[in-house]
């Protein structure tokens, strides 16, 4: 099964009864090994978890923290834009020359490296002082 396929099974599990849109990620690390992830919400509406938060939390609860690929899929016109939020998570575990494709459940996709993704991103190197 490509990553995309198990993108796409893995949306059927999302829990999304507030917003009806329905998000599936998966991701393949450097070993081979690959995760998947759904959106889940919650009544409390900030609580809700995104599809490529879900997939990266079961890579790091697995022993693993680099990404080699990942694919996001979603029933929406246009291939499916992960939040900042999302890319900043994707930003700490992927090299900025990661492809990851988004994709929409009609056959549309588009690839776009960690760089495009998020230009700028913040990591642990701001963090040093000199
Ligand atoms: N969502 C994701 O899971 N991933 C994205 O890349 C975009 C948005 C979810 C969050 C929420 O459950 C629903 O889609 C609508 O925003």
């Amino acid at each position: 099964m490509s990553l995309l396929e198990d993108a796409a099974k893995v949306r059927e599990n999302a829990y999304a009864p507030y917003s009806g849109f329905k998000v599936g990620a998966a991701l393949r690390t450097l070993s081979g090994n690959v995760y998947t992830g759904c959106n889940v919400e919650n009544a409390a509406y900030p609580e809700g978890t995104c599809a490529e938060a879900g997939a990266i939390a079961a890579m790091v609860a697995a022993g693993e923290t680099e990404i080699a690929e990942l694919s996001v899929i979603a029933d929406s016109s246009e291939p499916v834009a992960p939040c900042g939020g999302c890319r900043q998570k994707i930003a700490e575990f992927a090299k900025q020359d990661v492809v990851v494709t988004l994709a929409t459940t009609s056959g549309l996709t588009q690839g776009i490296t960690v760089r495009d993704l998020l230009p700028g991103a913040f990591n642990a190197a701001a963090m040093d002082k000199g």
